[in-house]
């Protein structure tokens, strides 16, 4: 889908739709006028309130056989509402996602959007948040549903935006499409079966972005985890057939400029290994792949933005864990990359393991000024936030609040829980230098608590977002599904990152 800006009359445009946005009157007003055509039936459908401008309301018409409509082009017109309170990213946001659902139930390949100019909003954030919204709205899955022929797929290719700031409207058009088509790369993967999207999978689409943008690669494969000592990544991986991949990106601008480490869980099939997991619902088990996903979809996303204040270093361990022959048992103890031993008391809790390879590995070899590491880690973070808010657990507080800002303007709201002394001794293990588990009571926060172990003083924060990464609140724009989470929450943080 191409994004385009005009300053012509709404009405010249040939469109499939032209769609315009407007606010809730006061009790006794009328809306303020937008076009003829569209002030008539507004009228009546005010006075007859079938549509009051609310916020989640859409109205639709054909303006063919209007008085008002010679010299008309377009063939459909829908008004969306705005609601009458306070105007922010997520209303736009939601908005788009409302266009989203009447262009698909349409079936259109263009439509114009009048983009409002009398709203205390800047254009280049409303037109931002709006294509962000109509984009992740949009999307659809549909690569192993065999087509019927009778139907053929349209999808929207045009969108314009209409403006009298077109400079504005395609600067904000431009980053809203941006971070929603990264998210939806973030979804692709993690809508990918487990026997379509494995830890190869992860490498060969690093291979493709790294040439795409110039991003200098490394895939550590199974012989060079062995030389490392990379314990936990391997131990995960010894009950599958399908070999382990740790994957690095990086992305340089050449200048003295801070890095940040972003690290996510690419646990690509999660079955529990030996400590199985109950049969119901594991086909969902497929998303423990959503932090890696949202990491890598992030530098799609770094890839066109460029950004010249950062150089961000991604690293994604990859692997199944599976009940396979020589699966890692309850009791075994692995030794990680820095060289710490870890009593196995479940081998359900494998994403730690393999992201302490990955933490510890990456800090020692990048040196980065700040880590976040994106992960599916645990069901107990679904028990205490339900799948509203994602779990962050961080060292530092300033990273901790530029996180939580990055994530209520992006949509993607986190909730800061403590980390402690009193929860680190909860993973105090009688034979090991740590266990895997820690026991009854806070769940989440000892998962953090292990990950800590292993990024020693370097500023780091740990986002669980196996709440968020599918079931996720539904929204407009937010399907049922994985909802591609974490990566507009990363972009949001490297651009504004100071
Ligand atoms: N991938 C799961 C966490 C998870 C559970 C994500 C449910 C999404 C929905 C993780 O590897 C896991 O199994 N965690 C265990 C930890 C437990 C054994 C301490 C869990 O949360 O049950
Ligand atoms: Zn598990
Ligand atoms: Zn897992």
């Amino acid at each position: 889908m191409e994004i385009k800006t005009t300053k012509k009359n709404p009405g010249s445009y040939d469109a499939d739709i032209v769609v315009y946005l407007v606010r809730q009157p006061d009790e006794k007003q009328s809306f303020k006028p937008v076009e003829n055509i569209v002030d008539e039936v507004l009228k009546s459908s005010y006075l007859y309130g079938d549509f009051k401008g609310k916020a989640d309301e859409i109205l639709s018409f054909y303006p063919v056989n209007q008085k008002d409509a010679e010299g008309y082009k377009a063939k459909r017109v829908l008004v969306v509402g705005l609601g009458k309170d306070d105007l922010g990213r997520e209303l736009f946001r939601l908005c788009g996602g409302n266009i989203a659902k009447y262009l698909t139930k349409v079936k259109v390949e263009n439509a114009l959007v009048v983009v409002p100019n009398d709203l205390e909003f800047s254009t280049k954030e409303l037109s931002e948040c709006l294509v962000e919204g109509i984009v992740l709205g949009m999307y659809k899955f549909n690569k192993y549903k065999t087509k019927e022929e009778s139907e053929p797929e349209v999808a929207l290719e045009k969108l314009v935006l209409q403006g009298d700031n077109t400079n504005a409207l395609s600067k904000g058009g431009r980053l809203g499409k941006i971070a929603a088509d990264a998210a939806c790369v973030a979804r692709d993967m993690a809508n990918e079966p487990g026997n379509h999207w494995t830890p190869s999978h992860f490498a060969s689409y690093s291979l493709t972005i790294s040439k795409k943008y110039g991003f200098k690669r490394k895939v550590l494969g199974i012989k060079d985890l062995e030389r490392l000592k990379m314990g936990g990544l391997l131990g995960v991986n010894k009950g599958t057939s399908e070999p382990p991949k740790m994957i690095l990106l990086e992305y340089r601008t050449g200048k003295k400029v801070p890095t940040l480490m972003i690290v996510g869980k690419g646990l690509t099939f999660d079955s529990g290994g030996i400590s199985l997991k109950p049969s119901a619902g594991m086909e969902d088990m497929k998303y423990d792949m959503c932090g890696g996903a949202a990491v890598m979809a992030t530098m799609e996303a770094v890839g066109q933005l460029s950004p010249n204040n950062l150089d961000i270093v991604a690293i994604v361990p990859a692997t199944d864990n599976m009940p396979g022959p020589g699966a890692l048992k309850p009791g075994d103890i692995v030794r990680h990359y820095n060289g710490k031993t870890v009593e196995i008391i479940s081998t359900d809790a494998e994403g730690r393991l393999i992201l302490a390879d990955a933490l510890s590995y990456g800090i020692k070899r990048y040196k980065p000024d700040a880590v976040i590491d994106l992960a599916t880690l645990t069901g107990a973070v679904i028990i205490g936030l339900g799948h509203h808010k994602a779990g962050l657990m961080s060292n530092n507080d300033k990273l901790a609040d530029n996180l939580i800002k990055a994530g209520e303007s992006s949509g993607e709201p986190l909730w800061r829980l403590p980390l402690g002394k009193e929860y680190s001794k909860q993973l105090e293990s009688k034979v090991a230098d740590l266990k895997n588990l820690g026991g009854k009571g806070g769940g989440t926060i000892t998962a953090g608590a292990f990950l800590q172990e292993f990024v020693g003083d370097t500023n780091w924060a740990h986002l669980d977002i196996a709440g968020t990464a599918w079931n996720f609140t539904e929204k407009s724009y937010i399907p049922k599904g994985p909802s591609g989470t974490g990566v507009r929450t990363l972009i949001e943080l490297i651009k504004n990152w100071k």
